[in-house]
């Protein structure tokens, strides 16, 4: 089964070919209503895009080429379209204003607008540090900057002001985050490096474009993986999945735990390592457990958490989920919804601030789940339903989209062939 082209990579590389200089080819981008949101305001900043099926071209507009949207720009649902963004925006001179739908306009931006003030950009954002965001830029001081959040986008946003610094800008993450930025900024020609935890990018001249390819998403991938986990007999074949060094935490930690998963074909293009993944049914993993999520392991599973848990709630000992309040700011308070929705199932879970306690081997009970709109919290509870007793009804299933287009599709063919 061929999954869509990973959502974080296709906006990292959109955007970086949007400012670099020449066409960049990126085969595979990621069909997800996100990275669409994406291509929409980078042509409102006056980039030409075109899209032949699954193959975006882009005419780069150079590091200070973007010209001045008419109006607001909108990120739809994505975090990563306007936290990103607000970084390359914060090197441009004129004035932009990021804004997005009801679920993003209620997520923290603060992160980004702290360090991006602090190299100078103006950023305004409505009371609480909440979208839409203005920011109007141009020469930024460079920065070495702690990160106080494990985030992937506020890192990025703050290496991708970095092109536009008056010297090296410098992030130090104390728990690591996905690496694709730092890997695209040196596939377009940015000088990256790491020493100790600090990751410097230097100002750049110039980037250039570039011919790519996208692997397909793991996190995507996760679904697919529970389901074949938890039913015997199974076999899937995930082909071309992305395999970055921080993602595949998700494989090491299923692998921990037992389950047969094996890794074929690996190749890396760009940088980025992608292979076909067969996965079997669970029985080891169904019978001897999960260990629990804390630490770092809570910030490298963290889009994963929500179908971790369907999965967790099905196997011996349960699942014990700690240091992951992150989840509490993402499309939607994912704890709650998953709580809220694991109840309306007939599951007992125990919900902590930063995380949750689920005990094993439950039954779940058809029921009807609240998606909030929440895509990967709507894919979760699908996954569940396949295991239920009872039908599964699940609220705003198209929110799918926003990251799987083809998810309810691809679902059934293989609750089919089981
Ligand atoms: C992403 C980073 C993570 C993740 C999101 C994608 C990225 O968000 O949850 O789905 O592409 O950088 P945070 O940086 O807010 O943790």
């Amino acid at each position: 089964m061929a999954l869509p082209g990973d959502k974080s990579i296709s906006h990292r590389y959109a955007m970086l070919a949007a400012i670099a200089e020449g066409n960049s080819e990126i085969r595979h981008y990621a069909s997800s209503q996100d990275c669409h949101s994406t291509l929409r305001c980078l042509r409102g900043l006056g980039v030409q895009v075109r899209e032949s099926g699954e193959t975006v071209t882009i005419t780069g507009r150079g590091l200070r080429g973007l010209t001045a949207p008419t109006g607001p720009l909108d990120a739809g649902n994505s975090g990563t379209t306007i936290r990103l963004l607000s970084g390359i925006l914060a090197g441009q001179s004129f004035e932009t204003t990021l804004t997005g739908d009801d679920s993003l306009t209620r997520r923290p931006m603060g992160r980004v607008a702290a360090p991006l003030r602090l190299m100078g950009a103006i950023v305004n954002t409505r009371s609480g540090e909440l979208p839409p965001i203005s920011i109007r830029g141009g020469d930024l001081k460079a920065l070495r900057y702690r990160l106080p959040v494990a985030s992937a986008q506020v890192k990025s946003c703050v290496l991708l002001a970095g092109l536009y610094a008056d010297g090296p800008t410098a992030v130090y993450e104390a728990v690591p985050t996905r690496d694709h930025s730092e890997i695209a900024l040196q596939a377009f020609g940015a000088k990256v490096s790491q020493r100790d935890d600090w990751i410097e990018v230097d100002p750049a001249p110039r980037l250039r474009g570039m011919s790519l390819e996208v692997p397909g998403d793991l996190s995507g991938a996760a679904f697919f993986l529970v389901a074949a986990a938890l039913t015997p007999g199974s076999e899937i074949l995930l082909e071309k999945v992305g395999l970055n060094r921080r993602r595949r935490e998700l494989l090491d930690y299923l692998q921990s735990a037992g389950l047969d998963i094996a890794v074929e074909r690996e190749q890396t293009q760009s940088g980025e390592p992608r292979g076909d993944l067969l996965v079997r049914y669970g029985a080891k993993l169904v019978s001897g457990g999960l260990p629990p999520i804390s630490g770092a392991l809570a910030a490298s599973l963290i889009d994963e958490i929500p179908v971790l848990s369907i999965l967790g709630s099905q196997v011996a000992g349960g699942l014990e989920i700690s240091d992951a309040r992150e989840l509490r700011v993402k499309e939607s308070d994912r704890i709650g919804a998953l709580a809220a929705n694991f109840r309306a199932m007939g599951v007992t879970v125990e919900e902590k601030p930063d995380g949750l306690t689920i005990p094993g081997r439950q039954c779940l009970h058809g029921g009807d789940i609240d998606s909030l709109g929440d895509h990967r919290i709507a894919m979760a509870f699908a996954v569940g339903g396949l295991f239920a007793q009872g039908e599964t009804r699940i609220h705003r299933a198209e929110c799918a989209d926003v990251s799987f287009p083809g998810f309810w599709p691809a679902l059934s063919k293989i609750a089919h062939e089981a």
